[in-house]
């Protein structure tokens, strides 16, 4: 989904040697269909000329106020901007900023803009890694300051380290996917996570590889769309992700129970834990102790979550994922009908894909569609899938979102 086409975005430009690089991310987001003005500091004319910004952008470059002598340049720039976007952000700019300066032009526009505001730092390693920064840093994220980068490798100075500033597509993308916050605000949004555990005695169980980083991404991507989101974690080793609620669970009868309690209050219920579909018919209240015979495990299926959830009368708009080892396109769209759900999000496992790595390709279908998201970072990935479930959640009933009643109402 191309989000910028005809937006305005307001491109703070600072001294630093990655300036240069900002000739190229204006070219990106124009190639993009957006609108772009240029405000550069005062260094900034050190290392890149304003000519370069106008004849690339097509409008005024603003190196300070204007001469017009009204001294209204900051408002009405802060007004026309629907994002702001500092790059290169040098350790001064970003100190300034965190203590509510106005003492150019581009720092009383950030003061003056109701527009969100990304800056992409970029400074010497020992200056980015330097406390001072670091809290001046931390206090813009605080106040909802996206912070972009910095990228870590060899800098201008000859040292290597944290501080160069991200590459232009990787901003044109940050800027893209910011505008798709908000698509899914005001609505709740359930999701579950990892794997379960399924207890044979005290201290063994019966579990699998999952990571739990797909369904944590999907949380996070939720969260950054607008909703309110709650995580109903299996056991994993991540951290919670910020603006989550997040509700630790282990068997799979626990997970059932814990999404139960929420799942008639949300509107979409994303199920991407990997729950056992087996659980031992008993679990032993004691340490089983070996012995030299074979020991036969009597297994029973385990509640299925996402089927339950999708039965519901009030139903939520449920999306399942399904990890396929063969087959993704037809056992996709099987699975989906299988279990009634509106979405489902299959992916291929194997030796580097899907479980326990850091990247992810899915293949979503939905009735009468269907959409290929590229191999990419899990949480890049979620942020396409959230775009996906928000389009198709807007099209859709909203009184019940189930295969049975898209039939009904047929
Ligand atoms: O049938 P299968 O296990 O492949 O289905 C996968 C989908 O169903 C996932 O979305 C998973 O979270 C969900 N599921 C569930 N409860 C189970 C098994 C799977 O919610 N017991």
């Amino acid at each position: 989904m191309n989000f910028l086409s005809g937006k305005h975005i307001l491109v703070g430009v600072c001294g630093g040697i990655a300036a240069y690089k900002s000739a190229e991310l204006v070219r990106l987001l124009r190639g993009a269909g957006a609108r772009v003005r240029v405000v550069m500091t005062a260094s900034a004319g050190e290392f890149v000329g304003p000519r370069t910004f106008q004849a690339l952008t097509g409008e005024a470059v603003w190196q300070g106020w204007s001469d017009d002598r009204s001294g209204m340049d900051h408002i009405e720039l802060a007004r026309w901007a629907d994002r702001v976007l500092i790059a290169p952000a040098t350790a001064d700019v970003l100190a300034r900023l965190a203590q509510g300066r106005a003492d150019d032009l581009l720092a009383a526009i950030c003061l003056a803009t109701s527009a969100p505001l990304l800056v992409a730092p970029a400074m010497n390693q020992a200056m980015w890694g330097h406390p001072a920064t670091q809290a001046n840093a931390a206090v813009l994220c605080e106040r909802g300051v996206r912070l972009c980068g910095p990228a870590t490798g060899e800098q201008a100075c000859g040292d290597i380290g944290a501080g160069r500033m991200l590459e232009p597509p990787l901003l044109l993308q940050a800027i893209s996917d910011s505008f798709g916050r908000g698509l899914l605000a005001g609505l709740k949004v359930l999701v579950t996570a990892g794997p379960t555990r399924e207890a044979l005695d005290p201290v063994r169980f019966l579990s699998n590889r999952s990571s739990g980083k797909m369904g944590y991404a999907v949380a996070a991507a939720a969260r950054e769309a607008g909703a309110e989101v709650t995580l109903i974690s299996g056991p994993v080793s991540l951290d919670r992700p910020a603006g989550v609620a997040l509700v630790r669970v282990e068997s799979a009868q626990q997970m059932l129970e814990a999404v139960m309690q929420r799942a008639g209050a949300c509107d979409i219920f994303v199920a991407a834990a990997a729950v056992a579909d087996y659980q031992p018919a008993e679990t032993a209240s004691r340490k089983l102790k070996r012995q030299s015979a074979e020991l036969t495990l009597k297994l029973k299926p385990a509640p299925d979550i996402l089927a339950t959830v999708a039965g519901l009368p009030a139903a939520p708009f449920c999306v399942g994922f399904a990890a396929e080892t063969e087959n993704l396109r037809h056992n996709a769209h099987k699975k989906r009908l299988g279990k009634g759900i509106a979405m489902l999000a299959a992916n291929l496992v194997g030796p580097d894909l899907g479980f326990d790595v850091d990247e992810n390709a899915l293949l979503v279908v939905w009735e009468g569609g269907e959409l290929h998201i590229e191999k990419d970072t899990k949480y890049r990935v979620a942020l396409r899938l959230v775009e996906q479930i928000a389009g198709r959640y807007q099209a859709s009933p909203h009184d019940k979102h189930t295969e049975s009643h898209a039939e009904h109402s047929a």
